[in-house]
């Protein structure tokens, strides 16, 4: 819940705020699931506010070593130097480190998250031969997107054994509306229909859509009208070109926005 003003805004749908503080406090990694734009990284910063730690947001992608994690030796005037990753960084500042597409990542790096994740929590770092035991507020928060995964990028049984697990979910539609209300300044009574026709948009994902509407467009969507847009328009920008290039689709799109702005 939106419990206090200066921390980044973030509305609980489960016992995800809960599962978070029992990880940390007990030295577990955490490990959320879920679709493209459904809060997973706003818990994260709202989470890692509230704990009063430093936040380091890294996006994994298939050229990532660890060596970008950890950190490397570096040319400065004349001399080597070494410069810490994030991921070292976080270790020793005690912080929290989101990993974000943690599947995205070389195999290399999943090598250096594995004494980190379990019980030895620690971070090797080859390089320099250091090995830092990680403070009891560093915690480690990977994701994923499962909807994107194929067979040749998924986590090693390995790996996912070592976190926690929630999956996350767009919130039910009561909750929808104050976010998208909350977060576009558009009048809870405006935001409902959007939210309504997220709802049919979310039943036909998987059929013709690779993955259902997100909250994010729909916060997209309610800004533009906040700001005096035309539904249509709006919708159409923030929802049906971002959604699918497909003409077809676009058309039934287009007949669900009909059948809810008539
Ligand atoms: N429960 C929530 N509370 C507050 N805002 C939310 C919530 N869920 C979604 N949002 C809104 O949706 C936007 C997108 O959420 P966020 O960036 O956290 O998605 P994500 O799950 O990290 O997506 P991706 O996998 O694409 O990175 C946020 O900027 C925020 O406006
Ligand atoms: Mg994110």
């Amino acid at each position: 819940m939106d419990r206090d003003p200066s921390l980044p805004y973030y509305h609980s749908t489960g016992i995800e705020c809960d599962l978070f503080e029992a990880a940390q406090k007990n030295g577990l990694p955490l490990l959320l699931k879920g679709p493209t734009g459904c809060g997973k990284t706003r818990f994260v910063e709202h989470m890692a506010a509230r704990m009063g730690r430093p936040l380091y947001t890294v996006a994994c992608h298939d050229d990532l070593s660890a060596a970008d994690l950890i950190g490397r030796y570096l040319l400065r005037g004349g001399e080597t130097e070494w410069v810490d990753g994030p991921l070292t960084r976080a270790v020793r500042e005690g912080a929290v480190c989101y990993l974000d597409e943690v599947v995205e990542a070389r195999k290399d790096v999943t090598v250096v998250l594995h004494p980190l994740t379990d019980n030895r929590r620690t971070l090797m770092i080859d390089r320099t031969g250091e090995e830092l035991l990680a403070p009891k507020s560093f915690m480690l928060v990977a994701s994923y997107n499962p909807g994107y995964q194929n067979v040749l990028k998924q986590l090693k049984p390995s790996t996912r054994q070592r976190f926690l697990s929630i999956t996350f979910d767009f919130p039910d539609p009561q909750t929808e509306i104050a976010v998208v209300s909350r977060e576009s300044g558009l009048d809870a009574e405006r935001v409902a229909p959007l939210v309504r026709l997220g709802g049919h948009i979310r039943a036909l994902s998987g059929m013709d859509l690779e993955e259902g509407v997100s909250t994010r467009l729909l916060v997209y969507a309610a800004t533009l009208m906040a700001g005096g847009m035309r539904v249509t328009d709006a919708l159409e920008s923030a929802i049906i070109e971002p959604l699918t290039d497909d003409a077809d689709v676009q058309i039934a799109l287009r007949d669900l926005v009909a059948t809810i702005y008539g």
